[in-house]
Formats: structure tokens, sequence, C-alpha cells
């Protein structure tokens, strides 16, 4: 049976999409250099699925490491989520970003050649959209963007785009934003090192007792309440719409494909919002204080999630509250 190989897997969206492929019955092997993820994964995954993937430590950078992986195993298709993501760091680590993401992905993309192998699914961001547009953003919308972790995202979606138009891969990129919580069994979740820069991880310590309180960025946006509003998607959904994409690509019958979608629920919550609702199921009041705009932040971001819909046959099932609830679950707060 052909396997698929996941890049970046013990990663917060790569962990919880491993287990997503391992329950629908693939076999998946794994590779990842460890600088971003929990030593506990691997057993946790087993613990959730049964099955431990077959884990090759070492980056994707290492041509000797990818040649030895696919020869050895009959990789049919890549699930590319290897890669350093924080907006913020990317703006003070320029060339670290530009070489571990774009630098690493080119080695990649040349032994997937080599191999034959000639599908890949690619984790890309929403960064990638110009931020100054209205939300909702479809697909086509313009592309600008405006950190360099986001400029290795949108590189590498055309690095593929080469290799679909003069290669004949087929290729599904799905860009996405703010995935949130914890998978339901409460053993796998975000492991952010150091002080949380999103909301979620940053919410659920100050939950915890880890935190003191939380801060809101501003609430003097144009939005409805004044605070920010971003549309937040289960990973447990987003893992599901990798499995999708890999399935629409294993029924497609076109000689090269490539696609663009939106993995997002279509609704935007603000961040006042998400306080509330959390305060609601967990019965007692959060800590916060309202503190000026972070620097970089937008007022919204939401996209338009129909293509996926039509194409993928997926969409977000988890609502807000739902996946609060895991995220409570996950620290044991309910
Ligand atoms: C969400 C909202 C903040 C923390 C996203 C992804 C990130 C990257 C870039 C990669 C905003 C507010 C946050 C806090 C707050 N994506 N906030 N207090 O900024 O949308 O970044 O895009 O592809 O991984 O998360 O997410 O969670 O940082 O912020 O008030 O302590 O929460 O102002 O409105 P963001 P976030």
């Amino acid at each position: 049976m052909s396997s698929l190989l996941f890049t970046g897997w013990t990663g917060y969206i790569g962990s919880h999409t491993v287990v997503e492929f391992q329950q629908a019955g693939y076999e998946i092997i794994v590779i990842d250099d460890g600088s971003n993820s929990s030593p506990d994964i691997i057993d946790q995954i087993t613990q959730i699925t049964g099955k431990a993937p077959v884990f090759y430590k070492g980056s994707i950078a290492d041509i000797t490491l990818l040649n030895t992986i696919f020869e050895k195993h009959p990789i049919d298709a890549v699930v590319h989520f290897a890669g350093f993501k924080a907006v913020g760091e990317s703006c003070q680590n320029i060339a670290s970003y530009h070489v571990n993401n774009v630098s690493g992905t080119v080695t990649l993309l040349g032994a997937m050649r080599a191999h034959g192998v000639k599908k890949i699914i690619f984790s890309s961001s929403a960064t990638v959209y110009d931020a100054n547009m209205t939300p909702p953003w479809n697909e086509s919308a313009h592309e600008n963007t405006t950190n360099p972790y986001g400029t290795t995202k949108l590189v590498i979606e055309k690095l593929i785009r080469d290799y679909v138009h003069h290669a004949g891969w087929q290729a599904i990129i799905l860009r996405y934003f703010n995935p949130i919580w914890a998978h339901s069994s409460g053993i796998i979740w975000e492991y952010p090192r150091g002080v949380p820069n999103n909301l979620m991880p940053y919410l659920l310590q100050v939950i915890s007792g880890e935190r003191a309180e939380l801060q809101v960025f501003g609430d003097d946006y144009p939005t409805a309440d004044g605070s920010g509003v971003r549309d937040y998607i289960h990973v447990t959904d987003l893992a599901r719409g990798h499995l999708r994409a890999y399935q629409y690509i294993q029924g497609n019958n076109h000689d090269s494909l490539y696609e663009v979608f939106n993995l997002w629920t279509g609704k935007g919550t603000s961040v006042l919002e998400m306080i509330a609702m959390t305060q609601s199921i967990l019965g007692r009041d959060i800590p916060y204080r309202i503190v000026p705009r972070r620097p970089g932040d937008i007022a919204m971001m939401y996209a338009d999630p129909t293509k996926a819909e039509k194409i993928l046959w997926w969409r977000a099932e988890k609502t807000i509250e739902e996946a609060i609830r895991d995220g409570l679950h996950f620290i044991w707060a309910l």
C-alpha cells in the first residue's frame, strides 16, 4: 500500500492532520527536525490512533535523508507543513525564514521530482492575501505579503506551480489563518514555546492560571465591538480539509492539477466575543485588560469557504462553542 510523507508533522496542525489520515487508514511516513514540537508527540498520536507513524528526524534540506525515505517507502504524495511560522519573528530573522522555508522546500521538491512523486498538498496561509482588501477573501483575491513569513508561503506556492505546469504534478494549496483549540481527546494540542503570540493559547494559559490576565490588543478597531475579528477554525476541521484535498487528488483523472482552497468557516468572531463565550462556558470570569493595538494587526480577517465546500465537499463542522469546550477539556478546566 502506498504511503504519504508528512513534513513538519510534529507541529500543531501537522500532528492533528496525521491523526486524521491515520484514522482514515493511510500509511504515514513523517520527517521533522523537532525544532518546534513536543518530544512526546509520537506517543500522544499513537495513544489516539493506536499506530505510530514511521518517523525520520531531520530536515527537508537534507537531500541524503530525503533520498533514503523515497527509496525505502512507496510515497504517493507529500503533505508539506515544515517551516517556521511566526509573522513577527520572520520580520527579525528574514534570512533564516527564506533559507528554512524556501530553500528547504526547493530541496524537497527536487527530491520528489527525482523519485517520481508528483502529488503535493501544501500548508499555505492567508498571509498571502492583501490585508487591505475588505473581507471575505476568496481564492482569486489580490495577493500581497507584508512580512517575510507570508512571502515564503507565496513563493513556495509558485515553486509548486512550476512543477504542475512543467512536470505534470497534481498540487493543492490550502490557505488558512487561525486554527484553534485541541483534539477532542485532550491528548494533543498546540505547544507554544515561551509566551504565546496567538490569542487562543494565551487565553488558555490565563484560564489554567499560568498567566495573570489576557491583554486585548485594542478595542478601537472599526468592528462591532472594537476588538479584532478573525475566522477561527477548529484544528480538527482544518486537518480534515487536508484529508479531503488528498482524496480529491486521488479521484482526479487529469494529468496535472493546481488548485487553491481557503479552509475557513466564513464567519468572523471578535476577541471580546471569544472571551464572552469562553466565560459563559467556563462559568467564571476571565481576567483581561484592554491595551493599545499590536503593531501589524488588522481589524478584520475572514474568507469565503465556498470553493472548498463545492469542490472538496468540505466545510468546517465544529462550532466555536465546541472548539472552546475541546480547548477547556484539554486543560481540564471543564
Ligand atoms: C488574533 C486576534 C489580536 C493575542 C494569524 C495566525 C498566525 C499567522 C498570522 C500563519 C487579533 C488578538 C492576540 C493576545 C489579543 N498565521 N490578540 N491578545 O494575528 O490573526 O495571526 O496570522 O499562517 O499564526 O494566528 O492571530 O491569535 O495572534 O490574534 O487581543 O494576547 O487576537 O489582536 O485581533 P493573528 P492571533
